[in-house]
């Protein structure tokens, strides 16, 4: 639907006529922050629910010194991402922006936060994409990067939920999230590369396990996607990055025995026909890929296991993938544990490489979206 103040329809419009004329060089995208044109922003009290929002000029916000979000690390955030559909068409989609809308509403719960209601999260998310359409990646280049963020806005000074509350949606190109670093990966004679699945982004990636950092602990917040979980591990993450490696795959914090995830996805290992991913319980993000991933890999037979997974099973893993809505499916090299450097399959007939394409195919409306996960804008 049209958006009703002269304000939003200019938005529209200017998005519309300048469809084409954004100067970026789509083949260079990464994953880094390109400024696109509109914010969507929503405010409310603790004591209201959210009513209207609007689209505004994307740009920094004014926050009180002592928010809620910046003091105690009142705020959650979703990522999803729109791709265009045809060659040189019109239609956008946009994967499962229910299931995004549902697990903000589930993390509020947990965080003390209202949260927008499903009709209200998916009218922003899409007045975003429509707002910024010229910057959707042509098809194959990318996506684009929708990033809802609900948080604390409003003063506190005693730890105490936040009495306003900001849900905010902006977004930004994208493309491959873990962009490969030939020199580095060369050098330690990491990959014998594929240059035509590079070329698509279908690089491995190099994990290592890490023992003395944990990203979740039993009863935290480790299941719901508030901001606080990813600052933790950022110290883990450049750790691992200065050695050459990805990034870090993350142990339970009891046992320091099963595979929780790596800092920014879900993990999958896959042994014959079984595909076993770590349940979660509480400590690992139940991400909306991973989700359809496991559907997906049902549906083309394959055995699938949501259980705890010993770290030690990845000696006898065939392959390991990660999945995020930022990583897609990544394929997993090699992932060293206790200095010992354990490697995968992850080439073109690897069992990641067929599930990442059957699910890109449905994102991108290349095949038939037999389930309607897909919602076209
Ligand atoms: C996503 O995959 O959308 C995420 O939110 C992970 C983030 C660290 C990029």
């Amino acid at each position: 639907s049209r958006p009703a103040s002269s304000f939003q329809q200019q938005c529209f419009d200017t998005a519309r006529s300048d469809e084409e004329r954004t100067d970026i060089d789509w083949d260079a995208l990464g994953f880094g922050l390109v400024q696109t044109d509109f914010m969507y922003v929503m405010r409310c009290t603790l004591d209201r629910e959210f009513s209207t929002g609007a689209l505004n000029k994307y740009g920094n916000i004014e926050l009180s010194p002592s928010s809620g979000v910046i003091n105690y690390g009142q705020g959650l955030f979703e990522g999803m991402k729109a791709y265009r559909k045809e060659e040189k068409g019109n239609g956008l989609l946009l994967f499962r922006p229910e299931e995004n809308a549902i697990r903000m509403q589930v993390g509020a719960e947990r965080m003390c936060m209202p949260s927008p209601s499903v009709d209200q999260f998916i009218h922003a998310v899409k007045q975003t994409v429509l707002a910024n359409k010229r910057w959707v990646p042509p098809r194959g280049k990318g996506a684009l990067y929708i990033r809802p963020l609900l948080i604390g806005s409003g003063p506190v000074l005693g730890l105490a939920p936040a009495p306003e509350y900001m849900f905010v949606v902006y977004a930004s190109p994208v493309g491959t999230y873990f962009k490969v670093n030939l020199v580095v990966s060369h050098r330690k004679n990491f990959d014998v590369f594929n240059l035509d699945l590079l070329q698509e982004g279908w690089a491995p990636i190099h994990l290592v396990v890490e023992e003395k950092v944990h990203r979740a602990t039993p009863g935290g917040t480790g299941g719901v996607k508030t901001i606080s979980n990813y600052a933790p591990v950022l110290k883990a993450q450049k750790q691992a990055k200065s050695q050459g490696f990805t990034d870090v795959i993350y142990l339970d914090s009891v046992e320091n025995k099963y595979l929780e995830e790596a800092s920014s996805c879900n993990l999958f290992i896959v042994k014959g026909n079984v595909i076993s991913t770590p349940v979660t319980t509480g400590t690992i993000l139940p991400g909306i890929t991973r989700k359809s991933i496991m559907e997906i890999a049902r549906d083309y037979g394959y055995q699938v296991e949501e259980r705890l997974v010993a770290v030690e099973e990845l000696c006898d893993a065939d392959e390991v993938f990660c999945t995020g809505t930022a990583v897609v499916v990544a394929p997993v090299g090699s992932i060293t544990y206790r200095g010992q450097r354990l490697q995968f399959q992850t080439g073109d007939t690897s069992v990641s490489r067929k599930l990442h394409k059957i699910l890109v195919d449905i994102q991108m409306g290349l095949a038939k979206d037999e389930r309607n996960w897909t919602v076209e804008i």
